[in-house]
C-alpha cells in the first residue's frame, strides 16, 4: 500500500523529517516494483538492501543525538529501534518487508519520535 505523506507525521525537525520521507518513498518503491510485475529478484534484494541501510543510518542518526543531549528517553526508545532492527531480520518477503517497515515507522512518528520533538528543537537540531 503507498504511503501518503501527512503534517501529522511532522515533528518539526527538518533533518529527520526528511529522512523519515526518504524512509517511506523507499517502502513505496517496493511496493511500486512488486506491482508493476516485472520485478526481477536482483531489483528487489537491491532495494531492500538500500531500505535497511538507510532505516540504520535514520535511527543512528536520532541515537547519536539521544547521545549528545543526554535524552532522557533514550533508553526506551533505543529499545524501540532495537525491535525493528532484529524483526525486519527475520522478514524475507519484499512485500511483508515494506509493509512492516511501513506500518512500523509510521506508528513509530506517531507514538515515540514525536515525544523527543520538543527536547530537539529546544536544543536547537535543525
Ligand atoms: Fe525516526
Ligand atoms: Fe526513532
Amino acid at each position: 500500500m503507498k504511503f501518503i505523506w501527512d503534517a501529522k507525521y511532522s515533528v518539526g525537525i527538518k533533518s529527520i523529517d526528511h529522512q523519515h520521507q526518504k524512509f517511506f518513498e523507499i517502502c513505496n518503491e517496493i511496493d511500486f516494483l512488486i506491482h508493476r510485475g516485472q520485478t526481477d529478484q536482483n531489483s528487489l534484494n537491491k532495494i531492500i538492501r538500500e531500505l535497511f541501510a538507510y532505516a540504520e543510518d535514520h535511527m543512528t542518526f536520532e541515537e547519536k543525538y539521544f547521545k549528545e543531549f543526554n535524552y532522557p528517553d533514550a533508553q526506551t526508545h533505543i529499545a524501540a529501534h532495537d525491535f525493528f532492527r532484529q524483526k525486519v531480520k527475520q522478514l524475507h518477503d519484499a512485500t511483508e518487508i515494506a509493509d512492516f517497515a511501513r506500518d512500523w515507522l509510521s506508528g513509530h512518528i506517531l507514538a515515540v519520535d514525536q515525544k523527543f520533538s520538543q527536547f530537539f528543537i529546544v536544543h536547537d537540531l535543525k
